[in-house]
């Protein structure tokens, strides 16, 4: 009978733990650099320009600035530097926020997808 106390005590430790775990999830650069498969298509993480312009040191940079890419109007005239909030919204909507450029890219619509890639980029220095 104390030993059933026991196990029981326990598991309802283990249930409540899992009920009340905090559902947000840090940022993870290791699963968006597995999401950068899709990007890598087009993208190198250096400044090599492949269909689209390399990527090293995304974040912070103003947009349309790698040398040598022959960018759209839209992104070279769309005054963005590319911090987090601002690529989480162009890669959720790359038309939305840049009407007219070129990068052909439907969107990634998950949100802990996109936090994850933008945290990878991050690691492109
Ligand atoms: C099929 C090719 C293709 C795919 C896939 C693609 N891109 Fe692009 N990307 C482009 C092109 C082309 C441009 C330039 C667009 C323009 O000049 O209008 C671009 C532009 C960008 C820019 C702006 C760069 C700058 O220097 O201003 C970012 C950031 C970017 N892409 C990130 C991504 C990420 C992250 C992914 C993966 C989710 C991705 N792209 C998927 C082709 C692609």
């Amino acid at each position: 009978m104390e030993r059933v106390g026991k196990i029981g005590a326990l598991i309802a430790v283990l249930v409540l733990t899992g009920a009340t775990a905090n559902p947000s999830y840090a940022q993870d650069a290791e699963h968006g650099k597995v999401i950068f498969k899709t990007c890598a298509a087009c993208h190198a993480t250096d400044h090599g320009n492949r269909v689209g312009p390399g990527l090293e040191g995304i974040v912070g940079r103003k947009a349309g600035t790698v040398p040598g890419f022959d960018y759209s109007d839209a992104i070279k005239n769309s005054a963005i530097v590319w911090e987090a909030k601002i690529l989480d919204a162009y890669l959720e909507s790359p038309q939305e926020v840049v009407p007219g450029n070129r990068m052909p890219y439907a969107g990634l619509k998950d949100s802990t997808d996109r936090a994850d890639l933008v945290a990878y980029l991050a690691t492109l220095k």
